[in-house]
Order: C-alpha cells, then structure tokens, then sequence
C-alpha cells in the first residue's frame, strides 16, 4: 500500500513534526510500505490528490494539523487517514473545552479561565501560582509561570494568541500514559531538572524518563484509567497521549489531567514510542498498526 506522511506545516510545532514524521516514515519504509512525504503546505490537497494514497499518515502537531482542520480535509478528500477524527481533534486541542469533557465524566482537573492577553498583562486575573498558555498550542510553546503575586502580571509575547488560558498551577510530577485504541499501554515518570519545558521536551538529554513509573500501584492505575476515559469520552481515534500532574503529598487527590494530545509525538525522545517499546511493540510495529487502523 501507499502511504503519504504528511509532516511540518505551518504550526509553532513545525520543528517536533519534521521529526515525528521522518522517524514515521523511516519506520514505515522498514515496515515494507511505499512511502511518500509532503510538507504540509497550501497545495496539500492537490498533492494528495496527486499522488493518490491508500493512507494518510498525519505527523502534524499542533494548529491546523491536529485540531480537526487538515482531518477536515482528508474528510473530503474521502483519504483514510490515521489518529482522531474532526470532532475529537477540535475538541482536545482546545484545553478549557476538553475540561469540560473530562468534567462530565468525573476526571479531575484544576480551575482555569480564557480571558484576553491585555488584561492577563495588566493585573493578576488569578491568585498566583498560575500557569498562562495558549489555549491551542502544544509542546509548552508560550508557557507563562507566575509565582507569586509580588511577581508582575506576565507580558505575553506577539506572537501568543489574544485569548490564552490561565490555569492554577498545579504542582507535582509530570505523569503521561498512552492509550493505542482500546489499550493503555503504561505510565511513564518524567523527571527534569526544572519546567518539563520545550528544550526538555526535545534536546537529547533534556529529561529522564522512568517508564514504567516508579509509583504506587493505586496512581499508576489511575493514569491507566484516566488515559482511556479520556481518550473515549473525547472520541479518540487511534494513538493519544493524556498528561497528569501528580502532587504526591496528596495521594490520589492530587492527580489531575493536563489535557490529551491527538498527535502525540514521534520523535526520537518522544514519550509514546518509548511506552509502546517498554510494553514490547516496536517503532515499525506501532507506525504499521496505526496505518491498519486509519479510516475516514
Ligand atoms: N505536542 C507534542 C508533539 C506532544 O504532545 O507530544
Ligand atoms: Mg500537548
């Protein structure tokens, strides 16, 4: 079968898809597919129409690519592609609406508010500690942390969207767990030397991984639990990747979900092939079983 990877695009996460998808290819090549990759541009719909593929391997982060826009597309074109579908890719990208999801079905999570980058600038719209993102970007780009409150109001940068998120900070270990179809595959335990930021994400190094992690068994469960709920109450297709927080001194209590990530990395320090090799699925494997899984 013909594959076509669609990677890059315009998105701030332009540099984390580039990576995601020439490993994906690279894998899928060794899997014994005929692969072809296209950097997500204006023409997109005339290439695919051009080539023609069996399948749509989408590699994309971030806008565009993984909030429901370019699903949209393959929609149209009637091309099976592979993870989420319109709807769930929509949803999860914008992370106040995926709380109220995660609300209906009584996943945890911490107070937020969307309100507009000139008044996040001019005073303190929340009791510090706060955290102040975009809410529709991934990979930490635009993250602001606000101590304490003799720290001034943050000064958002240009090039952050006019409405962001500002959310309670929630202290703790940085938790995340795969879910490939109807499966969670385990809990991974990241440990960086300060913010699980986008150097730390992606430089070699930035981050140690403890997977499976080295938590009690009632937390680890729980990710397991939260993964799947989360993935099936979005309307998930395919791979997801769901993000907790956990505040040990608080048990179970302090275990809340960051948000769901429809396009979850690829890239050589990426945490879901890393799940998937602990859990005995290989790269090639999990790449080859994400393209079976493709529809439209
Ligand atoms: N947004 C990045 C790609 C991730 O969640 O893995
Ligand atoms: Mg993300």
């Amino acid at each position: 079968p013909k594959v076509v990877v669609i990677l890059g695009g315009p998105s701030a996460e332009r540099e984390v898809s580039l990576s995601s998808g020439h490993e994906c290819a690279a894998a899928l090549r060794e899997a014994g597919y005929d692969v072809a990759e296209v950097d997500a541009g204006r023409d997109l719909s005339a290439r695919l129409q051009e080539i023609a593929p069996d399948v749509v391997f989408n590699a994309l982060h971030g806008r565009w690519g993984e909030d429901g826009c370019v699903q949209g597309l393959l929609e149209w074109l009637q091309l099976p592609y592979t993870h989420s579908g319109v709807l769930a890719s929509a949803l999860a990208m914008d992370k106040e609406k995926t709380k109220a999801a995660y609300r209906a079905v009584g996943l945890p999570v911490v107070e937020s508010v969307l309100a507009h980058k000139a008044d996040v600038s001019a005073a303190h719209v929340m009791v510090p500690p706060y955290v102040v993102k975009p809410y529709n970007e991934g990979s930490s780009v635009g993250v602001y942390l606000v101590q304490d409150a003799t720290n001034a109001p943050p000064q958002l940068s240009d090039d952050m969207p006019d409405l962001v998120m500002v959310e309670a900070f929630a202290p703790g270990r940085e938790l995340t767990t795969t879910v490939m179809g109807d499966r969670a595959l385990t809990v991974t335990d990241i440990l960086t030397d300060g913010w699980y930021d986008y150097d730390a994400k992606y430089k070699p190094g930035g981050s140690r991984h403890v997977v499976p992690a080295d938590i009690p068994q009632e937390i680890f469960d729980a990710c397991m639990e939260y993964a799947l709920r989360a993935h099936q109450v979005l309307g998930c297709r395919g791979l997801s990747r769901t993000d907790f927080r956990w505040d040990e001194a608080r048990g179970l209590d302090g275990l809340i979900l960051l948000e769901t990530n429809t396009q979850p990395g690829m890239t050589p320090t990426s945490l879901s092939p890393e799940q998937a090799q602990v859990v005995g699925i290989t790269f090639p494997e999990l790449c080859r079983w994400m393209v079976e899984d493709a529809s439209c």
